[in-house]
């Protein structure tokens, strides 16, 4: 039995002062919630704010990525180390806004899992398919390619790696994402299964015991019959992560 995951992405968004009101309103109501896990990813800048605020919570927190790189003249970039030092448990790696920029190919997204893996982060690695891509037949193909460095291209050092920090998967179809309408459970299931296979062609005991979250307008509202999906394990949220009701309630739904 998989433990659910409500993982909130708060993106480009925040300040101090409202960041401060959402996280001590997420620790006072998440507290006495069981049966879920409930994390932020925030903006790197955030991080320090977030393990202050919520050290002594339930709530785990992470970044939104890593770099590639570990250490050098990389102006800007920020190692999965760094992350690390800030007590996260998770960062997000290859969400679909960083591919779309064109900054992450899969290649550039495996170096930045393993670099999460060996700074000790859980990666919530995220794939999924454009409109263009599921309207021509591709979805699964997409997502395949997308997957195949995670289930063949680690060596097995990597791969225990992942399986000790219990890797994430994240499957955000990229027309469902900011856009308020989501992938019907049935859609997301079909997709979550196919992930769940491939995984289980390289190790069939973590096929089993990985979490593979949806991402993708997942709100109160649709949270309920999403996540009633038996290979549906959470949830990656952005714009209902930002609204304190609306976050509490799909970790409520969920646990
Ligand atoms: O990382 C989160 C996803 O991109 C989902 O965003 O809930 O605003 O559609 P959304």
């Amino acid at each position: 039995m998989r433990k659910k995951l409500v993982i909130g992405n708060w993106k480009l968004h925040g300040s101090l002062l409202e960041n401060q009101a959402l996280l001590n309103r997420l620790k006072q109501e998440l507290h006495d919630i069981e049966g879920v896990d409930a994390a932020v990813c925030l903006p790197y800048v955030y991080l320090y704010q977030a393990q202050a605020a919520l050290q002594d919570s339930t709530i785990a927190w992470g970044a939104q990525n890593v770099s590639q790189f570990t250490e050098g003249a990389y102006t800007s970039c920020i190692s999965a180390q760094m992350v690390a030092e800030f007590g996260c448990t998770y960062t997000i790696v290859g969400h679909s806004e960083r591919r779309a920029l064109k900054l992450e190919s899969n290649q550039v997204a495996t170096k930045r899992l393993l670099n999460a893996l060996h700074a000790g982060l859980t990666p919530i690695f995220c794939v999924g398919e454009t409109l263009d891509e599921r309207d021509g037949g591709m979805a699964e193909l997409i997502v395949r390619n997308q997957m195949l460095n995670v289930v063949y291209g680690l060596d097995s050092q990597a791969f225990a790696l992942a399986k000790k920090l219990n890797m994430v998967i994240a499957y955000e179809p990229v027309w469902a994402i900011g856009t308020g309408e989501h992938a019907s459970p049935e859609q997301a299931q079909r997709m979550h299964a196919f992930i769940r296979m491939m995984i289980a062609e390289r190790d069939r005991e973590f096929s089993e015991q990985i979490r593979i979250v949806y991402g993708g307008s997942m709100a109160p509202q649709n949270a309920e019959s999403l996540l009633s999906m038996p290979d549906i394990d959470g949830g990656l949220l952005g714009r209902a992560a930002l609204v304190a009701e609306d976050f509490i309630d799909t970790c409520r739904i969920a646990s």
